[in-house]
């Protein structure tokens, strides 16, 4: 079978190196240099590798384009392009507007169109089908399906193979026309009744580890406040066998998934007028906690940081992955320097960022440990600045929460 995947990302591209064992792809982005890169066997994503990536290429399995004429065959069509927030923070679906447009201008016969972007119920049935069929000259029979991305990139123990997969189709053939594409490189796919359930099923993932991440950060509050370490309390907590699931205090959520998703469930609910508080709330807390890092940081040390060097260190969202997407960082970097501090950071994940480039560890009087990447080891960041703040739990011997 021909697939083409609309936007050749972190889902994207993984997502062709699965099926590119058993099909053709064509992975379509519109970013020229990442498909000129892509075409070179060269990967941006954690997880697939370029060596994989040149097998595909050389056995003609793969290949990348800018070019949307390119997909006018596929049997299979996969969406896999971002869907962000405004910058009033409610969905913008502009590039599943794109990908819809693309593929109802380019496919020449009937095909499957599975969305693989994280939106809100009823997106596939009220916004994708109605779209592709708007931008169609021809009029074709399409097949639609929804089936919502759980890769989490750099992740070794769970991945397209072994993660359960929900999915669910506008008719019953198009579930069956998905369940026999993903069948052939994943072990699990459990079909839900409709695509409004799978859509809502991943957003309430996301959402539950939002609200329990905001819920551990107010609790490393409480427990500083009453003088207890939280990460003691948490693991004592931890000892019970059943109904507890320890979740880590940290500067903040980042992410493409956890800070965004949440906000499209409450989207949808407050159009139904059903208030969304807990996800309101959890937003709140998680926002806040930058600035309750520096805080702290602040009176450690003498209540002042104006004209103190600190370097944060680790600038992207999570351990090991270069993706700095709603990144806390951003924000602690801003709160530092609203406070007077002559900031740096370090990442040597990252390596670049927002026009920087990564200082190398140390010459700081503060350092602060937003994510920390194994290749940073504990003793060098201990050894960076006579102070040292770490909100990732792990470094003993560093001040933290
Ligand atoms: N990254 C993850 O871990 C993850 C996990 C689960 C779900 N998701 C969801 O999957 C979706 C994609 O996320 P991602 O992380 O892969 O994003 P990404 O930014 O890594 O990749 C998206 C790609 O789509 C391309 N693109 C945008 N518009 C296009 C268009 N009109 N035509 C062709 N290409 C286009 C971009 O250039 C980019 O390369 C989002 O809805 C996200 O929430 C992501």
């Amino acid at each position: 079978m021909l697939i083409s995947i609309i936007g050749q990302g972190y889902v994207g591209l993984t997502i062709a190196s699965f099926a590119a064992r058993k099909n053709q792809v064509i992975g379509l982005d519109n970013r020229a240099e990442i498909v000129e890169n892509l075409n070179a066997g060269k990967s941006h994503i954690e997880g697939v590798s370029s060596e994989l990536l040149r097998k595909y290429l050389n056995k003609n399995k793969y290949r990348a384009t800018t070019d949307q004429n390119q997909i006018s065959n596929s049997d299979i069509v996969v969406i896999a392009v971002p869907t962000p927030l405004t910058k009033d923070r409610k969905p913008d679906l502009t590039f599943i507007d794109s990908a819809c447009k693309i593929i109802g201008e380019s496919l020449k016969k009937e095909a499957l169109i599975i969305n693989e972007s994280t939106s809100f119920p009823g997106t596939l049935r009220n916004y994708i089908k109605p779209l592709v069929e708007k931008y169609s000259k021809e009029k074709l029979n399409h097949h639609y399906a929804i089936s919502p991305e759980r890769v989490d990139p750099g992740r070794k123990d769970w991945n397209q193979k072994n993660t359960p997969r929900l999915f669910s189709g506008l008719t019953p053939e198009a579930s069956e026309k998905t369940r026999a594409f993903y069948s052939t490189f994943c072990d699990n796919l459990v079909e839900v009744s409709s695509p409004e359930v799978a859509e809502a099923a991943k957003l309430f993932e996301n959402t539950f580890r939002q609200v329990n991440i905001a819920l551990v950060n107010e609790f490393a509050q409480i427990s500083n406040a009453l003088g207890i370490s939280v990460h003691e309390t948490l693991q004592a907590a931890d000892t019970k066998p059943y109904g507890f699931m320890k979740f880590n205090p940290s500067a903040g959520v980042g992410g493409h998934c956890i800070p965004v998703d949440p906000t499209y469930l409450a989207h949808v609910s407050e159009e139904l007028g059903v208030p969304a508080t807990f996800i309101q709330r959890a937003n709140e807390v998680n926002l806040q906690m930058p600035k309750y890092v520096v805080n702290r940081v602040k009176v450690d040390n003498g209540g002042s940081l104006k004209g103190k060097k600190v370097q944060v260190i680790g600038v992207a969202y999570k351990p090991n992955v270069a993706d700095t997407r709603e990144t806390p960082a951003e924000l602690v970097i801003n709160e530092l320097e609203s406070e007077g501090a002559l900031v740096s950071w370090h990442d040597p994940v990252v390596k670049n960022w927002q026009e920087q480039t990564s200082t190398a560890l140390g010459g700081s009087d503060i350092a602060i440990v937003i994510t920390h990447h194994n290749v940073i080891d504990f003793d060098s960041i201990l050894k960076s600045a006579p102070y040292v703040f770490d909100t990732t739990g792990k470094i003993s011997g560093a001040k933290g929460f």
